[in-house]
């Protein structure tokens, strides 16, 4: 199956309402169960300024987004960007993941001139920290009781991808 990565369009809403809706992917993010379609449709319409969305399609249904954060009016975290990324629980698993990181990771750094990535990983979500690796990610510290998951508080990593390693 040959999947497709572009930008995200503010039709895409209700498909990225859905990705989001899974339980693995509430449970390996920071969304809430039963996100809303409005919230989405003004994400995806009015974006932040600095948000890159892409989504992964197969056979033109989308499957998977990620959002890239970049700071252009913090003159000093310019060259950062910041990674969140799902795929809808019935396609994990099948390089999705791996296209839309690929994907990102080329933007960032051929065309946004981004020396450093980083993100947040439950310190228990297995399959997103062997993509991570994979890509050259770093843990570099725990964030403790990071964030509230089905009833308590987990941890999570920092975890860093730099173009230039020190
Ligand atoms: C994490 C996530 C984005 C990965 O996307 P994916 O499409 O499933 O990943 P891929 O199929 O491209 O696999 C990428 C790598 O992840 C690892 N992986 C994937 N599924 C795995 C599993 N069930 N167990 C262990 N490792 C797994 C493998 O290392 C794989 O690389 P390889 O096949 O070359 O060995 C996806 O599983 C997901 O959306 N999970 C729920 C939400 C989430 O956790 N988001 C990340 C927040 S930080």
């Amino acid at each position: 199956m040959t999947i497709i990565i572009r930008h995200a369009e503010p039709s895409d809403y209700e498909a990225v309402r859905q990705v989001f809706a899974g339980p693995q992917v509430v449970w390996g993010t920071l969304q809430l169960p039963f996100p809303a379609a409005e919230s989405w449709r003004k994400r995806l319409a009015e974006p932040a300024e600095g948000v890159f969305s892409l989504v992964a399609c197969a056979e033109s249904e989308v499957i998977g987004q990620l959002g890239l954060h970049t700071f252009p009016n913090r003159p000093r975290r310019r060259h950062v960007g910041q990674i969140g990324m799902a795929v809808r629980d019935d396609w994990q698993g099948r390089g999705a993941g791996t296209a839309l990181l690929q994907a990102a990771i080329d933007l960032a750094e051929q065309w946004l001139n981004l020396s450093r990535l980083e993100l947040e990983v439950y310190t228990d979500n297995e399959p997103a920290i062997r993509l991570y690796k994979k890509f050259g990610f770093r843990i570099e510290g725990t964030l403790v009781h990071f964030a509230f998951r089905d009833g308590q508080y987990e941890d999570a990593y920092l975890m860093a991808r730099l173009r230039m390693p020190r």
